[in-house]
């Protein structure tokens, strides 16, 4: 068979993107561990208000400018709600669903998470700007999805 030089050219180029591709996302997965962050934890979602940390759902200062909300979501509300955390701070969220699946958006940042019952889901995130953002549930869960919201002020 002969092919046209630039084809060969083409499908060396593509080649060389495809393996390269590969190669990176193997490296990232496997030798630098960047999988998926969370769902390697597991709870039992009946036993959730008997289980730590989920037995005592709040906002706890860790350390320097450095939070830990440990968060239940279920149909409709987030626990705790209101959040209010100082400006500068990194705030790491550990949550689990007590029902169905939610979601967890904090508007104009980077979070978005998929919270499902049975799996522990941690999600971290540093508050430069101060603000009140708007916490969504973007997964439909029930009736009462769309009222599903609450905010974390950032002051
Ligand atoms: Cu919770 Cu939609």
């Amino acid at each position: 068979m002969k092919l046209h030089r630039f084809e060969e050219v083409w499908l060396i180029f593509a080649v060389i993107i495809i393996v390269g591709s590969m190669v990176i996302t193997g490296y990232q997965a496997f030798a630098q561990e960047m999988g998926p962050p969370s769902h390697k934890e597991t709870i039992d979602p009946q036993k959730v208000d008997q289980t730590a940390p989920f037995d005592s759902p709040g906002v706890f200062e860790t350390g320097d400018n450095a939070y830990e909300v440990v968060m239940t979501l279920e149909a409709f509300n987030f626990n705790p709600g209101d959040i209010e955390v100082p400006v500068g701070s990194t705030v790491e969220f550990i949550m689990t669903s007590k029902d169905v699946i939610h979601g967890m958006q904090i508007i104009d940042t980077n979070v978005n998470a998929m919270i499902i019952p049975g799996h522990i889901q941690t999600i971290s995130q540093t508050f430069n700007e101060p603000g009140e953002y708007l916490i969504l549930c973007n997964e439909y869960c029930g009736t009462g999805h769309q009222l599903m919201s609450t905010t974390i002020t950032v002051k």
